[in-house]
């Protein structure tokens, strides 16, 4: 059947496939016939995904990417890969005036800095093919506004997306192809850990135009949309997904 976003015959890396937008990228990439390597830290939930995905080639395996020797094990088990997807994050709130350099660290590590050099070490290892698509999960935090107590998880995702940037540039010459996706709010566990109350909640969906938060598999299809042959032109950009909420 015509499909031009199918992932058929293609490989993908995708982190934090344990929860969320990485579980859901990784259930829909296996739909649309990708074999599927998974990585996340919880091993529960990395197999339930696990369970999920379609196809008798995909891998798991657990990583905290704040350990060394874990991302060093993960990037040598990894096959040669058509596409990655950077999706592990986290975010820790702060006023400003809180922040320290421990934090500070640890977030960058994690949303910033292990997925750099992870894409770093897989193409020195010569594991992603020409041709092949990255995506990088962002953040309208930090790409075009911010939360209050929110400076570091902000500027993490900044960071990302100038990378990218330049990324793109450099990986043009193998026809590698680097994007984000950024998404405004969206449901899943990374805003139930309690720092945000059930009422500020309801007060901050109401600024959606589209009234509502996104759910991961809306987040999963532009992903696809990228990994897919159908943006084979599309470097270095930007795929802004948030419901309307960056217009008002
Ligand atoms: N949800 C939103 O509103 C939203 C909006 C914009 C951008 N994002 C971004 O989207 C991405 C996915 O978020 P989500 O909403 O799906 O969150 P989530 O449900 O909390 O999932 C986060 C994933 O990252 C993994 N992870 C976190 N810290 C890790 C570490 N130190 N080492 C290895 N893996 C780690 C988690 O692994 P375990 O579960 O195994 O610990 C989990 O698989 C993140 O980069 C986030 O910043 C989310």
């Amino acid at each position: 059947m015509y499909n031009p976003f199918s992932l058929k015959d293609k490989t993908i890396f995708i982190t934090g496939a344990s929860s969320g937008i990485g579980r859901a990228v990784a259930i829909e990439c296996s739909k649309l016939g990708a074999d599927v390597i998974i990585s996340g830290r919880n091993p529960e939930r990395l197999q339930e995904t696990f369970d999920a995905l379609e196809g008798h080639n995909n891998k798991q395996f657990l990583a905290e990417l704040q350990n060394h020797e874990d991302v060093n094990s993960l990037i040598d088990q990894i096959p040669l890969l058509d596409g990655i997807v950077f999706c592990a994050g986290y975010t820790k709130t702060l006023p400003f005036q809180f922040i320290n350099e421990d934090e500070l660290n640890a977030i960058m590590r994690i949303n910033f800095i292990a997925p750099t050099l992870i894409a770093q070490s897989l193409l020195k290892k010569k594991k992603i093919k020409n041709g092949a698509s990255i995506v990088f999960i962002s953040s309208i935090s930090g790409m075009y506004i911010s939360f209050y107590g929110n400076s570091m998880y902000s500027a993490s995702k900044g960071a990302i997306n100038g990378m990218v940037k330049g990324m793109a540039l450099d990986l043009a010459n193998k026809n590698i192809r680097v994007n984000t996706v950024t998404p405004g709010m969206i449901q899943s566990n990374i805003i139930n850990t309690g720092i945000i109350t059930e009422e500020q909640i309801n007060a901050d969906i109401k600024k959606y135009p589209l009234k509502r938060y996104g759910n991961p598999n809306e987040v999963a299809y532009a992903v696809i949309y990228l990994l897919s042959d159908a943006t084979t032109w599309i470097t270095g950009s930007n795929l802004l997904i948030d419901g309307g909420y960056t217009l008002t």
